[in-house]
């Protein structure tokens, strides 16, 4: 057999892996998994029923348009089918939109520490990552990240409310940034997280969306909605940015189970934000407990919460499993924990009391 291997792109040496949330285990103390900012409520009875359905027909290749998903979706959103994208959960479609923009040259800017896909999806384009810190208030330094724009930028990923940190950038903030920013390069909005916002000042995308066609807005169905499973996102942007989606998709990705589960969860909207609203109240308790357990805390408007560790990161991660929870480390940095069930979220909650209590001694 011969000593040489097939020739790989040199980009791909040395790109982060994903790390996914550590699952809870069946044996041992880990009883619920607060790593992946998941829905934890079942998905509802009507959505399984039209799933249920749906399997039944997998010997067939799904819709490859998603006709009947986008129909829901432009009525909803009140934008023309032409303006939107599907994709294999929300990262699909982010991969989608560098692979569309930006190549061997081109730079890719986000802040940091953001969604930990943005630098991965970037390197393997091959386009250049440029990575603008958050404040030290943990938000997105939109000034600095305008500054960072050169003649080579494509694409500006703007998280909100971003991932690990739950911190949001409010309207007049984003606005003066969008103006700041040229007319041919892409801002992708992710609100992944969007169903969580209470706070007013935080505009909604697609509202930006409609004035600015450099502006595109990412949602999923994997966490209000609760399809994490079933991998179904989309875009919404104008042409020629959406019809650029669509040619990079991969044909047939979003299965047919997934598009009829998204349908179902539009429909039963009412139902589902309902308990979201359940999830955004626990997050206030959850965050009353920690400040009174004396954490700092950074306001949060996603389903998670993010402590800052610094070097005491992963022993915390650990602690919390001794508990009985696992949540997601960042090591040197902090870690993020999602609102779940309540049982959980007390869990947490005695982990992270006990943490405090033991390293004051
Ligand atoms: C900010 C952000 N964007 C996108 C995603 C991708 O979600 P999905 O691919 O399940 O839609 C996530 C998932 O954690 C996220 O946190």
């Amino acid at each position: 057999m011969s000593e040489t291997s097939p020739k790989l792109r040199a980009e791909l040496e040395g790109i982060p892996t994903y790390k996914p949330g550590k699952p809870a285990s069946a044996e041992g103390p880990v009883a619920f998994k607060l790593s992946s900012n998941e829905n934890p409520y079942p998905p509802l009875p009507g959505v399984m029923e039209r799933v249920a359905a749906a399997v039944a027909e997998f010997n067939r290749y799904p819709d490859m348009a998603c006709g009947g998903l986008m129909a829901e979706l432009a009525e909803r959103f009140g934008v023309p089918v032409s303006h939107l994208a599907t994709g294999t959960g929300s990262v699909g479609v982010a991969q989608q939109l560098v692979q569309a923009t930006s190549g061997p040259g081109d730079e890719v800017i986000y802040a940091w520490r953001s969604f930990e896909a943005y630098p991965i999806i970037t390197r393997i384009s091959g386009a250049t990552p440029v990575q603008v810190p958050l404040t030290p208030g943990d938000v997105h330094d939109l000034d600095a990240m305008a500054d960072a724009i050169t003649e080579r930028t494509r694409l500006i990923f703007v998280c909100n409310p971003n991932n690990p940190t739950g911190t949001v950038v409010r309207r007049a903030e984003l606005e003066r940034f969008l103006d700041r920013v040229p007319k041919d390069v892409l801002v992708v909005l992710d609100e992944a997280y969007r169903e969580f916002i209470r706070d007013p000042e935080v505009p909604d995308g697609v509202e930006l969306y409609r004035e600015r066609p450099n502006v595109c807005v990412l949602r999923t169905f994997s966490k209000a909605y609760g399809l994490a499973g079933l991998r179904v996102g989309f875009a919404i942007a104008h042409e020629p940015v959406a019809a650029a989606l669509r040619k990079t998709a991969v044909p047939f990705g979003v299965s047919h189970v997934a598009q009829e589960a998204a349908i179902a969860s539009l429909q039963a909207e009412d139902e589902l934000l309902g308990r979201v609203g359940s999830l955004v109240c626990e997050r206030a308790r959850v965050v009353d407990a920690l400040r009174a357990q004396g954490w700092t805390v950074p306001e949060t408007q996603a389903n998670f919460v993010w402590l800052r560790l610094g070097e005491r990161t992963m022993e915390f991660a650990a602690a919390c499993e001794d508990h009985g929870v696992v949540v997601r480390p960042f090591a040197g940095e902090g870690v993020r924990v999602t609102v779940g069930e309540n049982e959980a979220n007390d869990m947490f909650l005695k982990a992270a009391e006990a943490f405090r209590r033991e390293t004051a001694d």
